[in-house]
């Protein structure tokens, strides 16, 4: 595995609309044990996937100021929703900063699929954005791509209990339309969705595979930081130390990291 010395300088920012991203902090954290991982939880503001483009633009522009404040040299936006609304906007704004964002992964989706009909679970927001539709062109023929908005499923998951009646009611009845449409692979195209990957497969059945980016994405991120490693400053925060702030409840962050992730987080209010 390609992974960062210990010694590397590099601050990776990371942020979602809430937790969901911390999917993809414990994927980057074993990839870059080295590194400086800053969380940023925008719970207070979430969900971002029944918002409007401007509102997440603005959330993610508020966000990624002060990763960037912090000491981050690489950001990660671990929200798909985000990242379709805001990603274009962000990288012209930051053209200096190299900016990972998360997107289905509609296409590993297709090389798995041995019957070619594949489901998308993810925001309506996600599904709606030119990005997304953009992406669904490039795989339109090569597969039956069953899409499935999921409101509310991000927000019961926020809440902090996987395995709730409300977490596991959403979980069947988005799993329902997939199941009867007979896919054999289902995207998990909502950063949220991983932690209550149990449950979704419960809902699909064992034959149905998972696609999680989660990993592709760190990969990604270790590369930029190892082309940042020996530019750049040593940043504010500590080499290997795990940061985390939230616009919403600190005690809820704290103890979801702690019942959901193997290795310390340092949990504080977003100023
Ligand atoms: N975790 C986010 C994503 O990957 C979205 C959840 C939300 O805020 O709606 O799309």
């Amino acid at each position: 595995m390609n992974t960062v010395p210990s010694a590397s300088p590099v601050a990776v920012g990371v942020f979602d609309s809430g937790v969901g991203g911390l999917s993809v902090l414990r994927a980057l954290r074993r990839r870059l044990p080295g590194a400086a991982l800053v969380y940023v939880a925008d719970s207070r503001y979430a969900p971002y996937g029944e918002r409007d483009d401007a509102y997440v633009i603005e959330r993610s522009r508020v966000i990624c100021d002060f990763l960037l404040q912090q000491g981050a040299q690489v950001l990660v936006m671990a929200c798909n929703t985000a990242t379709a609304a805001a990603a274009a906007w962000l990288r012209q704004a930051h053209p200096d900063v190299p900016i990972v964002g998360v997107e289905p992964g509609v296409k590993p989706a297709v090389l798995r699929s041995a019957r070619r009909r594949i489901g998308v679970l993810a925001t309506s927001g996600t599904l709606a954005s030119a990005k997304f539709q953009a992406l669904l062109e490039t795989v339109r023929h090569q597969a039956e791509i069953h899409l499935q908005p999921c409101p509310g499923l991000a927000h019961a998951i926020e809440q902090g209990d996987p395995q709730a009646p409300e977490v596991m009611g959403l979980v069947q009845r988005y799993c329902a339309p997939l199941r009867d449409a007979g896919v054999d692979t289902v995207v998990l195209g909502c950063t949220h969705y991983p932690f209550v990957v149990d449950a979704i497969r419960q809902a699909l059945g064992p034959e149905v595979s998972l696609i999680d980016t989660a990993d592709a994405v760190a990969r990604h991120t270790a590369t930029q930081v190892l082309n940042k490693a020996s530019a750049l400053q040593p940043g504010v925060v500590s080499a290997g130390a795990v940061a985390a702030y939230t616009s919403g409840d600190a005690a809820r962050l704290e103890a979801i990291t702690a019942r959901w992730l193997d290795f310390p987080v340092r949990v504080a209010p977003l100023p």
